[in-house]
C-alpha cells in the first residue's frame, strides 16, 4: 500500500519517478506526488487521482532536479486530497519525505510538535514524521552539530524513527543538501536499484528493471544513505550490516499488457503457463512424490510434523482452504488455515511439531508478515508459499516454495491463486507419499496435474459463454456463490472476485449451509452461481440447487462438459473440463475470473483498479 520511488545521480530524475510511479500504482492509486531537488531548493507536484493526472500537471508546470522522490497514495489517514497527498514537508520545507506505512502514535507526536510551534497542514500522519525529522535536525543544529556533515542529518532520521510507533518506510530530501537521500524502513519494503554512478529506490523491483541489473532488499531497522557516488546501509544501532546484492530477475516483457485491455485479463490467460512454471520440476515420477527444493526441512522433520497452520489473507486465504482439504485428504495431518490478521494476535496452542505456512503472492501482506513472525518467535519451522522472490516473507521465513507466476499487477488476484492451489497439491502429495498415500495414488495424482495446463487451456474457451451469461446478469445487485467440498472455498473466491471489481455484493457458502439462512436471499433477481462439477456428492448439491430454483432463483452453473442434467435444471451453464475431484478448483475458479472480470466490465467498473483497494496490504 502507496508506492515510493527515489532517484539520486546524474540525470534528471523527473522520467524514473514518474515511470516508477506508474509501474507502482498498484499499491495505492489516490493521489501521486514527486519532489526534486534542484541546488538548494525543492519543487513538488502532488495531485488527487492517479499518476497521470500528476503527469499531466507536471508537463504543464515542470519541475527540474537530479535527486528526487515520488509517491502513490493509498489512503489510510485523511482523505484522498491535493493536500494530503504526499510529499509532504516538515519544518519550514528543509524536509521533504515520502511515507508508506501508518505512524500509530501520530495525534501524540503532533500534539508535542504543536506545542513547539510546528504547524500542520494536512490530515495525514505522515506530516507527523517530516515535521519530526526537522525538529531533530534543528535540536541538533543548536548543539553544535555539523551542518556540512552528512551524518547530521542521518542522526535526525534515526532520532524520528526511534520515536515513531507503527510501520514506514520512508524516503527523505533535505532542502540544504542536494544529492542526499535517505530511506529506510520497518514493515514497509523498500528496495536499492545500483547503477552506475546513480541509485535508484523504489518499494518493490518493478520501477528498476530495464534500469539496473543489481538491487539491495532493505531489512527492517535499516536505513539506506544514498548519494550520486555511495549506497551506505546502516542498523539503528550505528553498525553497518553486510550489503547482500542480487541480480534483478524480473524483465520488461513480465510488466507488459501485450495484446490485453486489463493485466488481470491478461493474467487470467496467463494460467496455462503459470500453472506449468509452478510444476516444473516439482514431480518425481519414479517415487511418484513432489520435490521442492527451497524447504529446507529433512524428511525425519517434515515425518514428525503433526499438525500444519496454513495462515493468510484474502485470496491467498481461500487457496489455503483448497490446501486444508488436500493435505488432510491425501496426507491426514490435521490443518487449520488461520486469517493472518487474528493469528498475529491469538495464541492457539501448537504442538513444537507444528509447521507453520504463510500463504502470500505479494510476500508482504502486514498481517500475514506479523502472523508468520509470532509464530517464528515461538519456535515453529515458518515457511512461506510465496510469488514474489526477494519480499520481506520470502526473505525471513525458514525456507518455502515460490510459485513461479511472475509479477500480478491487476489488483484482483487470479494466476496467483491457482499457482497457490498447485503448489498446495504438490505439498499435499509430498507429504501424503510420506505417510499413506500409495504408490499408483501418487502416480495419477501426478499425471492429473501434468494434464493441468492443457486442462486450463480448454477451460479458457469459455470466455465467449462467459460473455453472454455476463450480459444476462450484470444489473444484478446481489449474487450467491455455493459449492461443496473442494469448490467451497472456489465458491468463496469467486464471490471475492464479483465485489472487489465490480462493487456487487456477493456471498460464498458452502452449498448446503445455504438453507441455514442465505436462502432468505434468494428470488428472481439475485442470481446464485453453482460450482457443481461432477464429485461425490454431487446429487446433494443438484438437490441444493433445485431448491434455489423452486424459489425462482436465477441459477448460473459451472459444471462438467457433457452434463445434461444440470443443462437442464440452470438457466445458464459454464462447461468446464471433467477433471480429478481434488483437481477441481484449478479449472471451477477460471470461468468465476472470467465472469467477475465481464461483468466489471460491463457496469463500466475499473477491473485493474478497483476502488478503495491496493494490491499489496502493507498496513495493518
Ligand atoms: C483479492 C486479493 C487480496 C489478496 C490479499 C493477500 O483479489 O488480491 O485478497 O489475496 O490481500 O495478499 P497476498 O497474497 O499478497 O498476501
Amino acid at each position: 500500500m502507496c508506492g515510493i520511488v527515489g532517484y539520486v545521480g546524474p540525470k534528471q530524475a523527473y522520467g524514473y519517478l514518474i515511470e516508477g510511479l506508474f509501474r507502482l500504482e498498484y499499491r495505492g492509486y489516490d493521489s501521486a506526488g514527486i519532489a526534486l531537488q534542484n541546488g538548494n531548493q525543492i519543487g513538488i507536484r502532488k495531485k488527487t487521482g492517479r499518476v497521470s493526472q500528476l503527469a499531466e500537471i507536471c508537463k504543464q508546470d515542470p519541475i527540474k532536479g537530479s535527486t528526487g522522490i515520488g509517491h502513490t497514495r493509498w489512503a489510510t489517514h485523511g482523505e484522498p486530497s491535493d493536500v494530503n497527498s504526499h510529499p509532504h514537508t516538515g519544518g519550514n520545507g528543509e524536509v521533504v519525505l515520502v511515507h508508506n506505512g501508518v505512524i500509530e502514535n501520530y495525534s501524540i507526536l503532533r500534539d508535542r510538535l504543536r506545542e513547539l510551534g510546528y504547524v500542520f497542514h494536512t490530515a495525514t500522519d505522515t506530516e507527523v514524521a517530516a515535521h519530526l525529522v526537522a525538529h531533530q535536525l534543528k535540536e541538533s543544529l543548536k548543539q553544535g552539530a555539523d551542518p556540512g556533515d552528512q551524518q547530521t542529518y542521518v542522526r535526525a532520521v534515526e532520532s524520528t524513527i526511534k520515536q515513531i510507533k507503527g510501520t514506514y518506510g520512508l524516503a527523505v530530501l533535505f532542502r540544504d543538501v542536494p544529492g542526499l537521500l535517505i530511506a529506510t524502513r520497518l514493515g514497509s519494503p523498500l528496495v536499492v536499484g545500483i547503477g552506475r554512478g546513480e541509485y535508484f529506490l523504489a518499494s518493490d523491483a518493478s520501477p528498476l528493471v530495464g534500469n539496473t541489473e543489481e538491487i539491495v532488499y532493505l531489512n527492517d531497522h535499516e536505513t539506506a544513505v544514498i548519494t550520486a557516488n555511495s549506497f551506505v546501509l546502516r542498523r539503528q544501532d550505528g553498525t553497518e550490516p553486510t550489503m547482500s546484492i542480487r541480480a534483478l530477475e524480473q524483465t520488461t516483457q513480465d510488466t507488459d499488457l501485450g495484446e490485453y485491455e486489463h493485466y488481470m485479463l491478461k493474467e487470467i490467460f496467463e494460467q496455462p503457463q503459470t500453472i506449468e512454471n509452478a510444476l516444473r520440476g516439482r514431480m518425481d515420477d519414479d517415487e511418484a512424490t513432489a520435490k521442492f527444493g527451497g524447504l529446507n526441512l529433512d524428511p525425519q522433520t517434515l515425518r514428525r510434523i503433526d499438525r500444519i497452520v496454513l495462515t493468510a489473507c484474502g485470496t491467498s486465504w481461500h487457496a489455503g482452504l483448497v490446501g486444508e482439504y488436500l493435505i488432510e485428504e491425501f496426507a491426514r495431518i490435521p490443518v487449520e488455515v488461520e486469517y493472518a490478521s487474528e493469528l498475529r494476535y491469538r495464541n492457539p496452542p501448537m504442538s513444537d511439531r507444528t509447521m507453520i505456512f504463510a500463504i502470500t503472492q505479494s510476500g508482504e501482506t502486514a498481517d500475514t508478515l506479523a502472523a508468520m513472525r509470532e509464530c517464528k518467535r515461538k519456535g515453529h519451522p515458518t515457511l512461506a508459499i510465496c510469488n514474489t522472490v526477494g519480499s520481506t516473507i520470502a526473505r525471513e521465513a525458514d525456507g518455502g516454495i515460490y510459485l513461479h507466476a511472475g509479477p500480478e499487477i491487476g489488483v484482483a488476484s487470479t494466476k496467483a491463486f491457482t499457482s497457490q492451489v498447485t503448489v498446495l497439491t504438490l505439498l499435499a502429495l509430498l507429504l501424503g507419499r510420506m505417510r499413506h498415500l500409495s504408490h499408483p495414488e501418487g502416480k495419477r495424482i501426478i499425471s492429473q496435474l501434468r494434464a493441468m495446463p492443457e486442462k486450463i487451456r480448454q477451460t479458457l474457451k469459455c470466455f465467449d459463454k462467459v460473455k453472454e451469461v455476463a450480459r444476462k446478469y450484470y444489473t444484478a445487485e446481489n449474487f450467491l456463490y455455493l459449492g461443496r467440498l473442494y469448490n467451497f472455498p472456489v465458491a468463496l473466491e469467486g464471490a471475492l472476485k464479483l465485489k472487489e471489481i465490480s462493487y456487487i455484493h456477493a456471498e460464498g457458502y458452502p452449498a448446503a449451509e445455504m438453507k441455514h439462512g442465505p436462502i432468505a436471499l434468494v428470488d428472481e433477481n439475485t442470481p446464485s452461481v453453482f460450482v457443481a462439477p461432477r464429485c461425490e456428492i454431487y446429487p446433494k448439491v443438484m438437490s441444493n440447487l433445485e431448491e434455489v430454483k423452486a424459489r425462482k432463483g436465477p441459477v448460473i452453473a459451472i459444471a462438467c462438459d457433457g452434463d445434461d442434467k444440470i443443462a437442464h435444471l440452470a438457466d445458464d451453464v459454464i462447461f468446464v473440463p471433467d477433471v480429478d475431484e481434488h483437481l477441481q478448483p484449478l479449472v471451477t475458479s477460471i470461468p468465476l475470473q472470467l465472469l467477475a472480470y465481464q461483468i466489471a466490465i460491463l457496469r463500466g467498473c475499473n477491473v485493474d483498479r478497483p476502488r478503495n483497494l491496493a494490491k499489496s496490504v502493507t498496513v495493518e
